[in-house]
Order: C-alpha cells, then sequence, then structure tokens
C-alpha cells in the first residue's frame, strides 16, 4: 500500500491523458471551468473531476476528489499528480489542494499541470507549498519519544491511535 513507485516521472503522460478524459465529465454549471485530475498511487491510475454544488461552498475540486478516490482504495501515498485546466495557461492547483498534496505526497513528487492546449508545468508538491503545516506538525513533544512518527505520510493515523490511546 505505500510503496514507491521508481520513477513517477515516467507515469505524467499517461496521468494526463486519464486527467484529460476526467475533465470531460467535470460538473461545473456554475463557474463553468472544468478541471481533471489525476493521481499516481500504488502503481495506479485514479482520477477525477470537479463536482459543483448550487450551494456553492461544496464544490470540490478535481485533486482534491482523484486523492479521495485513492485514499478511498486504500494509498495513502501519492506518487505523482496530473491536472488539466484552463485553455490558454495551465491552472495551477489552488491552496487547498496543495495542502492535500502535502499530506500524501513526498516532497519531491511531481505535480503537472497543463492547459487543454498542451501547455504544462512540471513542479513538485515540495514546492508548491513550501513550509507546509503537516501531520509532524500535530506531534506533542511527548509523543516523539514513543516513536509515533517515521514516515509522515503515515502519522496522522498514529497520531489519532496514540490520542486515543491516551484518553
Ligand atoms: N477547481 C479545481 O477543481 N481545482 C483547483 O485547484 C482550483 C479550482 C475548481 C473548483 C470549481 O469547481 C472551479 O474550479 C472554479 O473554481
Amino acid at each position: 500500500m505505500l510503496r514507491r513507485v521508481k520513477r513517477p516521472h515516467s507515469r505524467l503522460s499517461a496521468l494526463l491523458r486519464a486527467a484529460t478524459r476526467a475533465r470531460k465529465h467535470a460538473y461545473a454549471p456554475y463557474s463553468g471551468f472544468q478541471v481533471g485530475a489525476a493521481v499516481l498511487a500504488g502503481g495506479r491510475v485514479f482520477s477525477a473531476c470537479n463536482v459543483e454544488n448550487s450551494a456553492y461552498p461544496l464544490c470540490i475540486c478535481a485533486e482534491r476528489n482523484a486523492v479521495g478516490s485513492a485514499v478511498a482504495a486504500g494509498h495513502r501515498r501519492i506518487d505523482a499528480v496530473a491536472i488539466v485546466a484552463g485553455e490558454g495557461r495551465p491552472a495551477a492547483p489552488c491552496g487547498g489542494c496543495r495542502q492535500v498534496f502535502a499530506e500524501f505526497c513526498d516532497l519531491d513528487a511531481p505535480v503537472v499541470y497543463a492547459s487543454t492546449a498542451g501547455r504544462s508545468v512540471i513542479t513538485t508538491a515540495g514546492a508548491l507549498l513550501p513550509d507546509s503545516f503537516g501531520p509532524a506538525d500535530l506531534l506533542a513533544e511527548s509523543l516523539r519519544p514513543a516513536g509515533i512518527v517515521r514516515d509522515p505520510a503515515r502519522s496522522a493515523a498514529r497520531i489519532r491511535g496514540a490520542r486515543k490511546r491516551r484518553k
């Protein structure tokens, strides 16, 4: 489940194709802005689109939907992300989605965002959200000696477990 994919960069084209396909299903009647995203996790591709709602704050970003699908399938490490949004200029992921990448991606996990015209930007999860808040920040000093967190990608669940045990 936490297996690292050796060459996530080599999968970016396939991820972009999956994101392009998912974008076609975007439900974006309010903004008219369609987004497709695909993430690589456990060697598999999970893709999704943005899903809006007439109660505007409930709109869900494509990236978060894709990450959620991977997590629901049991994958908590995201090895690469691709996003397709914007017609001329590629639209970068929003701040909320960057925080979600920080939860599940290594700092060097590749993130590519592309426009429908084929222009693309390749960056990393770490570059998109430098000096980010993350699972390790939730650690109380008292939990450290117990070895609760070694692997940040798994730490949130362990912290919750440790808190329950301490109650
Ligand atoms: N959107 C995404 O899907 N991902 C982002 O990173 C930014 C914005 C969606 C949300 C909403 O449906 C539409 O784009 C306009 O904000």
